[in-house]
């Protein structure tokens, strides 16, 4: 199989956008393409090429993401596809490595995504560092029983003032959760916030609503409504959540307040949920709250000694553990982290281990989200079981990751 690797430029984008959109098994739409192309990053971009013809797409967004106290640049992979017709002949591997050379050369220690299939990024050393839970509840059933007042209001915005007004309330939540992405201005514009949410194609909306205290925007809620009809004519409307953020408690219960009184609506869904999310204990009848857990951010150490050291530790201790990459050479090695309240220090060492993981599971423990006495029992981790009892405090965080919105 002969192809080239590189990035594309600006003129490929369409023919990029057509070769993805293949892989996705979607009919690409020239005339929809804008808000995909102002995010993208044409020197980040990676394309196995063949002639004319673009074989497969990958692509790295640059975000500063939060880590348990703390925050580190990361390489955000995105786009990856290989055209049907040229799949499994090692394209997807290659565009893999490349990357990672890439992540390194810039000097970011961690690689991140969100997999389509939870079976692709593991040999590529890529660990789950975080899941999610998607909501679902009857509106009948959505009784709160607690709750605190709210004493601010809830008000109906347009998408020019979310846009402003939203990321003073977003960063304010960014700092105090691991596994959030930085966002600029023309994120909020043609991702988060797009004209057209392709996430609410099939709703009417998206409807955008802030809850303040004297002027100040402490959450917001973005969300669409559909209405279907069951199969004997009675209204079966549905409200799609896509956003709700609160930097208090009281702006996080004046919301979801708000949500369950949206009249005429049936069932409320809720996507991109924290595990530790609060609302199962708001509600009267908390059982009646479907949720159903996925994985979500996807974690690969790239410089272990960097990452480790962008993050804070719940206990004071010292930890010597060997990494063993499976993929390449990015995060081999023997190290010793001594982490603390105030931070760390991660070197080299020849110090005998105490435990040995593979890069992926050091991505999957690396924010809180899972821990080592699991892994071990899954047969993945290996070593001395006091250790791993005394990483797994060192390593757990008070708040579970959270990361919102899939790139
Ligand atoms: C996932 C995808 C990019 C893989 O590309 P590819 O070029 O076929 O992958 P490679 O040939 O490099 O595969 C490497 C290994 O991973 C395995 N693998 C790759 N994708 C897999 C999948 N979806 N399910 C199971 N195994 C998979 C291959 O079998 C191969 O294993 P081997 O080394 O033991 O032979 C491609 O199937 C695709 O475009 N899928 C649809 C779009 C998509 O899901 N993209 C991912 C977005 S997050």
């Amino acid at each position: 199989l002969e192809y080239q690797l590189r990035p594309i430029v600006q003129e490929e984008f369409q023919r990029f956008g057509e070769a993805n959109s293949t892989a996705f098994g979607y009919v690409w739409r020239p005339d929809r393409s804008e808000d995909a192309e102002k995010v993208f990053e044409f020197e980040r971009s990676l394309a196995a090429i063949d002639g004319d013809e673009i074989l497969s797409t990958a692509g790295i967004f640059s975000f500063e993401m939060t880590t348990p106290g703390g925050a580190l640049p990361v390489a955000g992979v995105t786009w990856v596809g290989v055209r049907p017709t040229h799949r499994r002949r090692g394209i997807l591997t290659a565009m893999m490595r490349r990357q990672l050379d890439d992540v390194r050369e810039r000097g970011e220690a961690v690689a991140a995504l969100w997999a389509s299939e939870s079976v692709i990024y593991g040999r590529f050393g890529y660990g789950m560092a975080a899941q999610q839970e998607t909501f679902s509840i009857l509106r009948s059933h959505s009784a709160l029983a607690h709750g605190l007042p709210s004493d601010g209001r809830t008000r109906f915005v347009d998408r020019e003032t979310a846009i402003e007004q939203w990321p003073a309330a977003y960063e304010r939540v960014w700092a105090g959760r691991p596994g959030f992405m930085s966002r600029n201005e023309t994120w909020w514009r043609h991702h988060a916030l797009p004209e057209r949410d392709r996430r609410l194609s099939d709703h009417r909306g998206p409807f955008y609503v802030q809850y303040e205290e004297a002027g100040e925007v402490l959450g917001y809620a973005a969300y669409g409504v559909q209405d279907p009809e069951t199969a004997d004519g009675q209204p079966a409307s549905r409200l799609t959540v896509v956003h709700l953020q609160a930097a208090t408690h009281a702006a996080n219960c004046a919301l979801w307040r708000f949500i369950f009184g949206v009249d005429l609506v049936e069932r409320i869904d809720a996507w991109w949920r924290p595990l530790d999310d609060a609302l199962p204990w708001m509600l009267a009848d908390p059982r009646r709250l479907t949720r159903r857990v996925s994985d979500s951010l996807w974690l690969r150490p790239v410089d272990v000694s960097a990452m480790l050291e962008a993050r804070r530790y719940s206990f004071e201790g010292q930890l010597t553990f060997d990494v063993r990459d499976n993929f390449g050479d990015w995060a081999e090695g023997r190290y010793v982290l001594e982490g603390g309240a105030d931070g760390a220090r991660c070197r080299r060492t020849r110090a005998e281990p105490t435990f040995s993981l593979e890069a992926a599971d050091l991505g999957a423990i690396f924010l809180g989200g899972a821990r080592l006495q699991t892994l071990a029992a899954a047969g993945r981790v290996q070593g001395d079981a006091a250790a791993l009892r005394q990483a797994d405090l060192m390593f757990s965080w008070s708040v579970a990751p959270w990361c919102p919105e899939v790139f």
